[in-house]
């Protein structure tokens, strides 16, 4: 972490050998931009990728909930499935939309269901063994690297997990070139207003000049999944968007950021550059801006999803 602060200092050409917060806090307020740049620098593909499978090992016993499974099976429903296919579930984790995509083939076809978090797949073993299906294959696999066949799968299925990869046009190309003419892509993504980041990243922009990125913001509207996916050349490209949100108690919206430093995302994190102070102050901000949103129902959590499919 020093070592990072001795290259920023140098980069910023300060003529100080004062290393200490204040100075940086004092940078980030008048170079926002420069700041968000060196922050990119040190965040390599390999760190953030442990990051996400960290979080998500992490939350291997918690992960299905009610929402989380009715959105995957929402995808799956969605998707035009036949029996017998051959199908590619990206970023499975805990299996939800590949089970449901075994239920609609009916015991026949084939399931690939890829994941790079042990934790995640753990999970969906145990699942896939209870409801006794045979045709799902489980690969821990980082699907950046997965080397497979051209033309050969029928549906690619990935809810829930395209804003989570470094370079989405990149992943959608090689989708591309795995699916058979005639073949199904589906995903989902959330809008760029959706759950409660804006305020944070809102809050961060005004009161430290931080520019920080928010996780949906690259698929965060219907016009850009559009977009990415006629660039990767795909076709017949229809979008469902459907409001997946409710009311939330005061508590758990406010819980929804803790004051902490953690901020996954493939542009950085430049939360780790604030002081505890500033943090804490943040923390006050953010809690005061959920308590105005408070209404008898609770916190309205807005969660529009985008279910997005298209064909080779
Ligand atoms: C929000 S979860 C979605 C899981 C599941 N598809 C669902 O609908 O509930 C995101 C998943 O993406 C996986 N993931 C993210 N990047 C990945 C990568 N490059 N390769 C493999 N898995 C990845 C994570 O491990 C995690 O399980």
């Amino acid at each position: 972490m020093w070592r990072f602060f001795y290259n920023l200092l140098s980069l910023m050409e300060f003529k100080t050998t004062q290393k200490n917060k204040k100075n940086i806090a004092f940078f980030i307020k008048t170079n926002p931009e420069k700041m968000t740049q060196l922050f990119n620098q040190e965040l390599t593909e390999e760190l953030y990728k442990k990051q996400v499978t960290d979080f998500f090992d992490q939350r291997q016993n918690n992960y299905d909930t009610r929402y989380s499974i009715e959105r995957g099976i929402r995808l799956v429903e969605l998707t035009p499935i036949e029996k017998g296919q051959k199908i590619l579930d990206i970023a499975t984790g805990t299996g939800i939309a590949a089970i449901e995509a075994s239920k609609k083939l009916n015991k026949t076809g084939q399931i690939l269901a890829v994941d790079f978090s042990s934790g995640m797949l753990k999970t969906a073993i145990k699942k896939i063994k209870q409801e006794q299906l045979n045709n799902i294959e489980l690969m821990q696999a980082d699907v950046d690297y997965l080397s497979l066949t051209d033309n050969s799968f029928d549906v690619i299925l990935c809810s829930s997990a395209l804003p989570w990869f470094t370079n989405i046009s990149a992943n959608l190309r090689q989708w591309y070139s795995w699916l058979k003419v005639g073949g199904i892509v589906a995903f989902s993504c959330y809008s760029e207003n959706a759950f409660l980041t804006p305020i944070i990243v809102r809050l961060c922009a005004t009161m430290y000049g931080i520019d920080l990125p928010n996780w949906n913001q690259p698929l965060g509207t219907p016009e850009k999944c559009y977009q990415i996916l006629e660039k990767a050349k795909f076709r017949e490209i229809k979008i469902t968007t459907e409001q997946l949100g409710a009311y939330i108690s005061l508590e758990e919206a406010k819980n929804w950021w803790q004051g902490n430093p953690t901020w996954i995302n493939p542009k950085g994190n430049p939360l780790q550059l604030l002081s505890d102070k500033q943090l804490q102050t943040l923390k006050r901000a953010y809690d005061q801006e959920i308590e105005t949103l408070a209404t008898l129902k609770g916190v309205w959590q807005d969660i529009t999803t985008f279910f997005v499919i298209a064909r080779k």
